[in-house]
C-alpha cells in the first residue's frame, strides 16, 4: 500500500484505561449484533489500530437457559475463549441477577477482559418486549442497581456502560446517567449521541456526547456515531471532550479503518484504502474463518451480508449485492467475488470510473 498525506493531528491522544486494561490507541470498534462475530474482529485485528473489540450482545437469559440445559454457549461467543485480549463482551438484560451471574460467568471463566452492559439498544424485542436495552434509561435507579450488582459479581474485572443520548428527543437525560454509571461503579462510558427514538436518523450529536465529560468524575467518556474516516476521528478528539471514540457501522466493509485512524491520530501519512485485490484477500480470509466455523452452506449464506459491506460504495457495487445475494456455496461465491474483485486489474485504464465512486455509497445499511 502506497501512502498518502498525513492529516495534522493537534491534540495529544493518550491510551484511555478501563480499571486496569489500557486501551491503546483509544479507538474502540463497537458491538454490532449479527456482524462483530469472531471472523469479523480478526480481519479487523490483522490491520491493527484497534484498542479495544466487542463481541455482539449476548442475551443475559439466554445464555443462562444454555448453561442450564449444559449446551455450548451462545454462537455469538464463538472465539472468546481462545482470542486475543483485550475483549470486550457485552450482555443485555433488565435483571440485576441475572446480568451478575452472567457476567460472572464472563469475567471468570471466559476471562474477558471488559464486561459491557447494554444500554442503547433501540429494537422493539429489546425495549417493549424485554424491557432492556435503552428502555432502561428512562429508568436510571435501576441502571444503577445493575451496575452495582453487575460490578460486584465481576470484580476485579471492569464493567462498562454503552447507552444512548436518552429514549426520546424530550427525555434526553445522558448527564444524569452518566452521573448514575460512575456512582455505580462502572469503568468507562460509550455514548452513541443519537436518541433510541432517533434510531440512526439524523446525525449523532457530538456536543452532547461532550457536555457529559462534565458530569463525569474520573471514568473514561467514549463517543460514538457517524465516525467514518480517519478526518472524523481525528476532528472528535481534536473538538470534543472525549477520551476515547468508537467505530460501528463504518469498519464493516472497512476493516482498515481502523489502522487509518491510528496513523492519522500520531500524525503519520494515513495509509489509502487497500487495493480491489488486497481487499479481495481480506474478505476471502474472512470467508474462510465464517465458513470453517459454520460450514460451507452456512458459512456461504452468513456471509452474504458482509460481502454486501465490503462492496459498498464501489462501482457495480449494486450489481455484486444482487449477485452474492444468491450464492449457495463456495464455488459460486469465489466466481461472484472474481468478478467484481479481480486477482488482475480487469479494465484497461480510463473505461470504469475509479473504485468507491458509486454515488450510493452510504455504508449505514449494513
Ligand atoms: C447492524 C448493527 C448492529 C448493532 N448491534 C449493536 C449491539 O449489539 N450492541 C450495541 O451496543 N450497539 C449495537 N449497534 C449500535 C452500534 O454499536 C453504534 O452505537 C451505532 O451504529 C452508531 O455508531 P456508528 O455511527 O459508528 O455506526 C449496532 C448497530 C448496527 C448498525
Amino acid at each position: 500500500m502506497s501512502e498518502t498525506a498525513a492529516i495534522q493531528p493537534p491534540v495529544q491522544v493518550s491510551p484511555l484505561k478501563i480499571g486496569d486494561i489500557v486501551v491503546d490507541p483509544p479507538i474502540l470498534q463497537a458491538p454490532m449484533a449479527g456482524f462483530t462475530n469472531y471472523a469479523f474482529r480478526q480481519v479487523v485485528r490483522e490491520y491493527g489500530g484497534v484498542g479495544l473489540q466487542a463481541t455482539e450482545m449476548v442475551n443475559a437469559k439466554g445464555f443462562l437457559w444454555l448453561d442450564q440445559a449444559e449446551c455450548e454457549h451462545p454462537d455469538r461467543l464463538w472465539g472468546v475463549k481462545e482470542e486475543a485480549r483485550p475483549l470486550a463482551v457485552q450482555m443485555w438484560d433488565n435483571d440485576p441477577e441475572i446480568l451478575a451471574k452472567v457476567g460472572e460467568r464472563l469475567a471468570n471463566d471466559l476471562d474477558v477482559s471488559v464486561v459491557d452492559i447494554n444500554f442503547g439498544c433501540p429494537v422493539k424485542q429489546v425495549t417493549q418486549k424485554a424491557h432492556s436495552g435503552s428502555y432502561l434509561l428512562r429508568f436510571p435507579d435501576r441502571m444503577g442497581q445493575i451496575i452495582e450488582r453487575v460490578v460486584e459479581a465481576c470484580s476485579p474485572t471492569p464493567v462498562t456502560a454503552k447507552i444512548r443520548l436518552g429514549c426520546s428527543r424530550d427525555s434526553i437525560n445522558a448527564n444524569e446517567v452518566a452521573q448514575v454509571v460512575e456512582q455505580a461503579g462502572a469503568a468507562a462510558l460509550t455514548v452513541h449521541g443519537r436518541t433510541a427514538q432517533d434510531f440512526f436518523k439524523g446525525s449523532a450529536d457530538w456536543d452532547r456526547i461532550s457536555e457529559i465529560k462534565g458530569y463525569l468524575k474520573q471514568i473514561p467518556l467514549i463517543g460514538n456515531g457517524d465516525l467514518d474516516s480517519a478526518e472524523k476521528v481525528v476532528h472528535a478528539f481534536q473538538n470534543y471532550d472525549v477520551d476515547g471514540v468508537m467505530i460501528a457501522r463504518a469498519c464493516l466493509g472497512r476493516p482498515w479503518l481502523f489502522q487509518q485512524a491510528h496513523a492519522a491520530l500520531q500524525g503519520l501519512p494515513v495509509p489509502p484504502d487497500p487495493t480491489l485485490a488486497e481487499q479481495r484477500t481480506c474478505m476471502l480470509n474472512h470467508y474462510r474463518l465464517v465458513v470453517d466455523r459454520f460450514g460451507e452452506q452456512k458459512g456461504t449464506m452468513l456471509m452474504r451480508k458482509f460481502a454486501c459491506c465490503y462492496a459498498q460504495g464501489m462501482y457495480g457495487a449494486r450489481a455484486f449485492r444482487s449477485n452474492v445475494a444468491n450464492v449457495k456455496n463456495a464455488a459460486e461465491f469465489f466466481q461472484v467475488v472474481e468478478d467484481f474483485f479481480p486477482k488482475t486489474p480487469k479494465p484497461p485504464e480510463g473505461t470504469l470510473p475509479p473504485p468507491h465512486s458509486e454515488s450510493s455509497g452510504d455504508r449505514s445499511s449494513c
